[in-house]
């Protein structure tokens, strides 16, 4: 680049001249590190290349002693004025934000995992935060602009109907809010409902399996992450979505009625076990059965409720065996046993998430026969 050049940015604006430090690309890492020992590197402005050289931005004239101290490490360089662009500012961190508000030993301990459900963002704070916990909320609201409130986990998901308790730790006192995941709408209330965004992917890969025409049982369909998708993706389809949670099953309705699927989305409140002997038995393309912790037992009546000619069956569990994918396979054959259908073949086997350390929750798509 030559210095004369009008020096102007795709916008048309005056780029900033700075000092510069020119080197052979070659020697551009060792110039780069000196630098910031030296503390003269300019991270605002972003390093040009010209040629085979490239053009450090410098914070200032670098001193005789700087000089000297190039001359030692950098066997060719020349310092001039130069034209630089604005480097894009990359997004404010926890860190960032924390790094003069907590004791620098417990930045370390800052937790990285955010979920985001609708409006709210959720995080796990460690025992030894604990007392910092509403700055870290302040923090997460700091960086997620669109965030209104910070939940911290404080129990684990528990129970018949797999929710878990929270406390705000900023921003407005609420557990509802209004989710979108693949184009669907899903109110929810964390703390009556089940809802994970992080089964987003699980949720659109199962729902583009299904084909015209189908006829499927969701039978822990919480508030209608499945289900709904599904009526959105297919035409011709009949989703039958049971959850034993009365509270589940309100946002579930409602949910069907938002997104407009009544016509292809049955709400059941009921036992997954009770409904399908009283209305769905032979009659299901694809069951799915998302519930890890207990859905072998209800292996059985996932049986009943296919198709004698056979379907497709979606199993979850939980496992921290060394060999989880093998594991969960094995189970299922086990349990498939004690009915009177077969799994034809394995279609797949997949890890969904880890759930804790060497914790995961694995799925295996199986036909039934
Ligand atoms: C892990 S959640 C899955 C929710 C949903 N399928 C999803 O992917 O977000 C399991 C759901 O099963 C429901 N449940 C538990 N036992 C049940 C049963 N016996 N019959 C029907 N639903 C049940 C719970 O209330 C909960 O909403």
């Amino acid at each position: 680049m030559n210095l004369n050049e009008p020096s102007l940015n795709t916008l048309g604006l005056k780029l900033p001249e700075a000092p510069s430090l020119r080197v052979p690309k070659a020697l551009g890492e060792k110039a780069i590190r000196l630098l910031r020992k030296l503390n003269l590197s300019n991270r605002e402005l972003g390093i040009q290349h010209v040629e085979d050289y490239l053009c450090i931005p410098l914070l200032s004239e670098p001193l005789p002693e700087d000089i000297k101290e190039m001359e030692r490490s950098i066997p060719e360089f020349e310092i001039s004025a130069h034209k630089f662009s604005q480097r894009a500012k990359r997004p404010l961190k926890l860190v960032d934000i924390l790094g003069d508000k907590l004791p620098p030993h417990l930045l370390a301990s800052v937790p990285h995992a955010i979920d985001f459900v609708g409006d709210i963002a959720i995080i796990e704070i460690p025992p030894e935060l604990e007392s910092h916990k509403e700055t870290i909320g302040e923090a997460v609201m700091k960086t997620h602009k669109r965030v209104g409130t910070v939940l911290a986990k404080s129990s684990a998901v528990e129970g018949v109907y797999r929710l878990r308790e929270f406390e705000v730790i900023a921003g407005v006192e609420k557990t509802e809010t209004v989710h979108r995941e693949h184009g669907c709408v899903y109110h929810v209330d964390l703390s009556k409902a089940y809802f994970s965004p992080r089964l987003s992917h699980e949720h659109d890969r199962v729902a583009s399996l299904v084909r015209e025409g189908e006829m499927v049982v969701d039978m822990f369909a919480g508030v209608g992450s499945f289900s709904i998708l599904i009526a959105k993706k297919r035409e011709n389809v009949r989703v039958h979505a049971i959850d034993v949670n009365p509270d589940a099953v309100d946002f579930l309705r409602r949910n069907v009625a938002v997104n407009r699927v009544e016509k292809k989305v049955v709400s059941i409140l009921g036992d997954a076990r009770r409904v399908v002997r009283e209305r769905l038995v032979k009659m299901a393309d694809r069951v799915i059965m998302n519930l890890p912790e207990r859905a072998i037992e209800y292996v059985d009546v996932a049986c009943e409720a296919i198709k004698p000619e056979g379907g497709i069956m979606h199993y979850y569990e939980f496992t921290s065996a060394p060999n989880p994918l093998e594991t969960a396979k094995v189970r299922l054959i086990e349990a498939m046993k004690r009915t009177n259908r077969k799994v034809k073949q394995v279609l797949l086997a997949r890890t969904v998430r880890a759930t804790a350390p060497f914790t995961w929750q694995v799925v295996v798509d199986a036909e039934i026969q």
